[in-house]
């Protein structure tokens, strides 16, 4: 049998897909000493994990996953209780809301990145724009203070090298703790002034949302926004960075979606098939279940492996090469990403952020196509991904004709 590389060697690191691969054709179902957890990477098997209608699967991994920094979430929750706290807060990231309001905090946020540096011809689409762009919108989306946006991006980072710190170091690990304390002490006070003096942004929605009588305690929203730094910002970074590292590879796939926008929505399915964001998420087994490799044991941990479910032979043609125009993906323009690829995951917990991704995307990608006419990777162009949980490109440095 072959020999199916370690999820937490260099090798895997540097290129999971050869790896994800053999474990789909010999080893479906994976025990993994060093994570004590089951890995499943069939498209069908992580597909039936997450639409589990019986209950089989709970989130009770993030529990210990990710309460240490952000306290408890929607993520963490089940049942009636998920239902209620989806009730809550989906409103404010779809129709109307996401419209009216979120639109324009996208348009202005872009634009201010962009110039920048549009006028001197070159950029690092990493660090000038990709990472910048989500934790921006969403600090704006609450009606934060632009002088904290800083302070902002610094929990972020800190936040997401705790949701990354594999190998269990203490240091990021501590770090973690004390963003969890101080992002607290910088949000409950505003939170608590917001709903005294509520205004048009996501915070004052939030602490007025009601269902079934249920409200959201400062605690729940203060949890809330720390999860939307990872949930939203890092996914979306990643996102961003990814369709430019594709496009850039496949030009004649980049002069396409330049003359085409519209194509800017298959361009970030086909990314978020071919390089998710989200490489694994993972889930507890409430009862023994029967995957295709064979059964997992009630309360063991199960690993799901979304970068190799997305290239899965038996769902996708040709699964290893990019194509935004693959027939086998279907949201040319009708957001159908559930019908796609498993990047937001499905059932229950199936991401809540998606249109508001979608509109940061389109708008993002569609402005900086606007602002960088004769885009071209630029000397020491070595777009390099890193990360094994979520995964993205180190830095983009690219040149163009600079705006006049
Ligand atoms: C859930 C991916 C953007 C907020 C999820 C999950 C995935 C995901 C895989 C499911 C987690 C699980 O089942 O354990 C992504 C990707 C994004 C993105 C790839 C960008 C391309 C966003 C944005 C927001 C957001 C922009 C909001 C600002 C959330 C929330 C949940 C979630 C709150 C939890 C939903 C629940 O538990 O019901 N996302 N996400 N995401 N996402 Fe996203």
């Amino acid at each position: 049998a072959q020999q199916v590389p370690d999820i937490l060697s260099p090798e895997f690191a540097a290129d999971p897909y050869p790896a994800y691969r053999v474990m789909r054709e010999t080893a479906p179902l994976l025990w993994h000493e060093a994570t004590r957890s089951w890995i499943v990477s069939r498209y069908e098997d992580v597909e039936r994990v997450f639409k589990d209608r019986e209950g089989r699967f709970t989130t009770d991994n993030y529990d210990w996953q990710i309460e240490p920094v952000h306290g408890r979430t929607i993520l963490q929750m089940s049942g009636r209780e998920h239902a209620v706290r989806r009730a809550l807060i989906a409103p404010a990231f779809r129709g109307a809301e996401l419209r009216e309001k979120f639109l324009p905090v996208i348009e202005r946020n872009a634009r201010e990145l962009i110039d920048a540096f549009r006028h001197t011809g070159r950029a690092e689409l990493v660090a000038d724009f990709a990472t910048r762009l989500p934790v921006d919108v969403i600090a704006d989306m609450l009606g934060l203070d632009k002088a904290d946006h800083d302070r902002f991006h610094r929990w972020y980072t800190s936040v997401i090298a705790f949701l990354g710190n594999l190998s269990g170091d203490p240091v990021v690990a501590e770090e973690g703790a004390r963003t969890r304390v101080e992002f607290a002490e910088y949000m409950i006070p505003i939170i608590r002034e917001r709903r005294e003096n509520p205004g048009d942004d996501l915070l004052s929605t939030l602490c007025a949302a009601e269902v079934d009588g249920v409200r959201m305690s400062d605690e729940d929203i203060k949890a809330f926004c720390s999860l939307l730094l990872a949930a939203g910002g890092e996914t979306t970074d990643k996102a961003i960075a990814g369709i430019f590292a594709n496009l850039l590879a496949h030009p004649e796939q980049l002069a396409a979606v330049r003359e085409d926008r519209s194509l800017i929505a298959r361009a970030f399915a086909e990314t978020l098939r071919y390089t998710p964001p989200v490489h694994m998420i993972m889930r507890q087994a409430a009862a023994d279940v029967t995957l295709s490799g064979g059964t997992i044991p009630a309360g063991a941990t199960v690993t799901c492996l979304i970068g190799a479910a997305n290239r899965d032979e038996s769902r996708y043609r040709d699964p290893d090469r990019f194509d935004i125009l693959r027939d086998d993906l279907t949201s040319s323009t009708a957001f159908s990403a559930a019908a796609d690829h498993l990047a937001f995951a499905l059932g229950r917990h199936f991401c809540v952020g998606a249109l508001l991704a979608k509109a940061e995307v389109e708008i993002g990608v569609g402005r900086l196509l606007d602002a960088m006419p004769g885009l071209r990777p630029a000397d020491g162009f070595d777009p390099v991904e890193e990360g094994v949980f979520t995964r993205g490109p180190r830095s983009l440095p690219v040149r163009f004709t600079p705006a006049v």
